[in-house]
């Protein structure tokens, strides 16, 4: 019998106290990728309210971002585009500056990644404080994207990600929550 999906991801994610500096709880999900039903329950439930909806593109932000989303842009036949940290990318970028719950960094996408008024879906493992996805976001709209919704496998809630990105006019769904 299946366990119900939140216990069953809940289940299949590995909590490292302590990395990667003191005080962080880090919620490694090398463990749910590596466990066939729940790495498939996860895919499926993530963009589950946009079935059957037009999705142009999944952006899905470095590095677990790219497996997720990946994998979710081939269930929706849409096309991936990633967004990655500062210099990885070979062809002209567009970047945005943003804080992470430890340090700050710069992401970027191809310039010519979307044509304006794609619809596109932002997946990532997991929202903490949302300066990643917000950055994201805004990297999106600068090239006319359309962005219909952030998904995530994970919400630190108490950092308050999600409520800022609904902020920003973007539905979010998130599968599970972490204190
Ligand atoms: C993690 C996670 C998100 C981001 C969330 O990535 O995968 O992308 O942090 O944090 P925020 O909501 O506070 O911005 P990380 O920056 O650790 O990079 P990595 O995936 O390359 O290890
Ligand atoms: N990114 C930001 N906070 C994180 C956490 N607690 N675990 C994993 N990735 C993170």
């Amino acid at each position: 019998m299946n366990a119900d999906i939140g216990t069953d991801l809940r289940n299949s994610i590995r909590s490292i106290p302590d990395y990667p500096k003191p005080g962080i709880v880090f919620r490694d999900i090398t463990t749910l990728l590596g466990n066939a039903r729940a790495f498939r329950r996860a895919v499926d439930e993530l963009v589950q309210p946009w079935a059957g909806m037009k999705i142009d593109k999944v952006a899905g932000i470095e590095a677990r971002g790219f497996i997720l989303g990946g994998a979710v842009a081939h269930q929706v036949s849409a096309g991936f585009v990633p967004i990655r940290k500062k210099g990885k990318l070979p062809h002209k970028t567009v970047n945005v500056a943003y804080a992470l719950e430890y340090g700050e960094d710069i992401i970027e996408m191809h310039a010519d990644a979307l044509v304006a008024g794609e619809r596109v879906v932002l997946v990532d493992d997991l929202i903490a404080t949302g300066g990643t996805a917000e950055a994201a976001v805004k990297l999106l709209r600068q090239l006319g994207a359309e962005v219909l919704a952030a998904c995530f496998v994970i919400d630190l809630p108490d950092l308050g990600g999600a409520e800022k990105l609904r902020k920003l006019g973007v539905p979010v769904r998130t599968l599970i929550g972490f204190e």
